[in-house]
């Protein structure tokens, strides 16, 4: 392959609001070596999201940006959000931004994977033992509930009392459309789903667990499932993390429940996340990719931020956009290697490791994907594979 291949799709990049931009291009560094020493060339286009939409236009995400989304093969965002932006009107807030891009590109379902590297076990806040090895993924309802479930607002009651409403509605189909992405990741991994919702309180839950159910009944009885109330869930998750495969629950609960599962990782800087809609007659989905981490103002600016976690988004692109689960894999295993090498950003830092600022880290990650290559290309070579 050469450093001429032609362009595998379009990328839209929104780095964003806070240290957005700046781990954004650490993963596009990344991006620079797969297209310069792999012929992995995407086109990438950039465009503003969140505060810094805002700022530019009024809105938190323009309709011409979101026609650009709507186009591209994928989408790579880095993070909204920060105190300049915070007593804005609900409309106009840099969240809005990035919940309209997931509503209007239909991504119904979100992978947060928590992934504790060996390197980084002891940066959990929980025993090494009950951590190491930890491998689960989440899978998020992205689309509906109590997110954009109507009726919603805040009404004035007239006696200088006020009611803020918000509606947990799900439909069977949009169960069965996310049960069916968490039962096929499933099967490529521990072949175990639990599916998490409050089905001894909420109608919504109830139909999620009964629908759940009927769905593995129909199609994915190799699948081993199990349901749990979500409270319960939160409480195993740092009980016995472990036990977990993959985890299916709704969009509130899935969004608390991913923020406590990316904990036991020992950092939040380290996890990626892909969006994802349905598949197409071409098979060809729409998708975003980010990481969980937020904007992080109080560090955005000074080059300290952890961009592993967009580098990490990135490779989910490669795997589940563009089909290159062997360019993901190299990436993958390029940031263990880096972080076995005791390369910390602050974030993560521990006692005796060499603290690097956010752009050694995106070089660290460079270095070790040319090694790695260099090492896979020869073994193949010697045809040990
Ligand atoms: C997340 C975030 C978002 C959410 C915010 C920024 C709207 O917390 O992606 O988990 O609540 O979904
Ligand atoms: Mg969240």
């Amino acid at each position: 392959m050469s450093a001429t291949a032609k362009s595998l799709g379009t990328v839209l990049c929104l780095p964003g609001d806070g240290i957005g931009p700046e781990v954004m291009a650490e993963a596009r560094r990344v991006a620079e070596w797969f297209a310069a020493t792999r012929g992995v060339r995407f086109t990438f286009t950039d465009g503003l999201v969140g505060g810094a939409a805002y700022d530019a236009s009024g809105a938190p995400l323009t309709d011409a940006t979101m026609a650009q989304a709507m186009a591209a093969d994928a989408v790579l965002l880095g993070a909204v959000g920060g105190p300049k932006w915070d007593n804005l009107e609900f409309k106009v807030k840099p969240e809005r931004g990035l919940l309209r891009l997931r509503k209007d590109m239909e991504l119904f379902a979100n992978l947060r994977p928590a992934l504790v590297y060996p390197a980084l076990a002891e940066a959990s806040t929980l025993k090494h033992e009950v951590v190491a090895g930890l491998d689960i993924m989440i899978v998020r309802e992205l689309t509906g509930g109590v997110y954009f479930g109507e009726p919603r607002g805040i009404t004035d009651l007239g006696n200088g009392q006020r009611r803020g409403v918000n509606t947990q509605v799900y439909t069977t189909a949009e169960i069965h459309r996310v049960a069916r992405v968490a039962f096929d990741i499933a099967r490529a991994r521990g072949k175990r789903v639990c599916s998490m919702e409050k089905a001894n309180v909420m109608e919504s839950g109830l139909l999620w667990r009964e629908e759940v159910t009927k769905l593995h009944a129909a199609e994915y009885t190799d699948v081993q499932l199990s349901h749990m109330y979500a409270d319960n869930g939160a409480m195993q998750l740092v009980r016995n993390p472990k036990q977990f495969d993959v985890i299916v629950t709704d969009n509130l609960f899935g969004d608390i429940l991913s923020d406590e599962a990316s904990m036991l990782t020992g950092s939040l800087g380290m996890l990626p996340s892909a969006s994802l809609g349905a598949t197409d007659a071409k098979g060809k989905r729409r998708a975003l990719y980010e990481p969980i981490h937020g904007s992080a103002p109080d560090i955005a600016g000074k080059g300290v931020a952890n961009p592993l976690a967009t580098i990490l988004s990135f490779a989910m692109m490669l795997r589940y956009s563009f089909g290159l689960g062997a360019e993901a894999d190299l990436l993958d295993r390029a940031v263990g290697a880096v972080l076995d090498t005791g390369v910390r950003t602050s974030d993560i830092q521990q006692a005796g490791k060499k603290l690097v600022s956010t752009r050694e880290m995106g070089e660290a990650v460079v270095d070790t994907l040319g090694q790695l290559a260099k090492a896979g290309g020869s073994k193949q070579m010697a045809g040990a594979h």
